[in-house]
């Protein structure tokens, strides 16, 4: 049985449908003498919640950074949609329809709310002969259309008295709020986030945890890396653990709960 078989069968045994969208075999990262992520596979299934969960320095952010294409691999393979992406650069990878936030949120702080919101819609570059062509009424409408479709997001977002704000000068909360913004301008069908609520007020939490569902019943497919496991344990689908770069486990949220070694040596929960 083949690596991409066998993560299928492990899949299918857990119950849930939607076929595998993105498959990792086998991939692996070092900094030096660091293994930061070895011999990593798993697959994520179409509008599903996947986590990664693991202690600090697990190798969960690597895991993100190799999957969007900030870092490549040393070696293993990373399929989307029955396409090879690992290697691409990061801007291509948005391009097959995969998007991200970042954990330190990577803002553009001397810019403002909406043109964080505006930077992240994809198509603005490369296209610029095209756009040329089109000639100025037709980049003007663009540019509307674009400015509204941003305006949109933040209104949803309850950022909208922010628009003109300088993105430094939000409060951390509305700033993850920003980076959330930003990932859905992408309009990706495939999205990772990286402790999307650490730093968060308890109702901000909720609130993220129900965009989260609503994002899934919209059709999004969502990978996500979460410290707070209560929030995993309710949100996702299917739960991968790392530790020190490996898998050490994955199942539904009942079997990790039920994994005693995994909740009590790798995450330290004992209750
Ligand atoms: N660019 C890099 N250069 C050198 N070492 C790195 C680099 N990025 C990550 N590492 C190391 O790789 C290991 C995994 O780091 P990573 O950031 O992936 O962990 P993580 O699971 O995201 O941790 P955290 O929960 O703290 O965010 C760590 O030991 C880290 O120090
Ligand atoms: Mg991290």
């Amino acid at each position: 049985m083949n690596e991409t078989t066998a993560i299928e069968s492990d899949l299918a045994t857990a119950g849930f449908g939607g076929t595998v969208v993105l498959e990792i075999e086998n991939l692996s990262k070092s900094f030096g003498g660091l293994t930061a992520v070895a011999n990593l596979s798993f697959g994520v299934r179409a509008g599903t919640i996947t986590s990664l969960i693991g202690s600090n320095g697990a190798g969960k952010t690597t895991a993100f950074n190799l999957i969007t294409g900030y870092l490549e691999p040393d070696s293993g393979r990373i399929v989307f949609r029955g396409k090879r992406v690992d290697g691409l650069p990061p801007h291509e990878i948005v391009r097959t329809g995969i998007s991200r936030t970042f954990q330190e949120l990577r803002l553009f702080n001397r810019l403002t709310v909406l043109d964080n919101v505006l930077a992240a819609i994809p198509g603005q570059q490369g296209e610029g002969i095209l756009r040329a062509l089109r000639g100025g009424r037709a980049l003007k409408a663009d540019a509307e259309r674009n400015a509204e479709r941003g305006r949109a997001i933040l209104r949803e977002l309850m950022l909208d008295d922010h628009v003109d704000t300088l993105a430094e000068q939000l409060s951390y909360g509305q700033q993850k709020l920003l980076g959330l913004g930003r990932l859905l301008a992408a309009e990706a069908e495939f999205l990772l986030l990286d402790e999307p609520t650490s730093g968060l007020s308890p109702a901000m939490v909720e609130d993220f945890c129900n965009r989260m569902r609503a994002l899934v019943a919209a059709g999004k497919t969502i990978l996500l890396v979460e410290h707070n496991v209560e929030i995993v344990m309710q949100l996702s689908d299917w739960v991968i653990v790392l530790h020190q770069g490996r898998k050490i486990a994955e199942g539904t949220p009942d079997e990790i709960r039920r994994n005693v070694s995994v909740m009590h040596t790798y995450l330290g929960i004992t209750s």
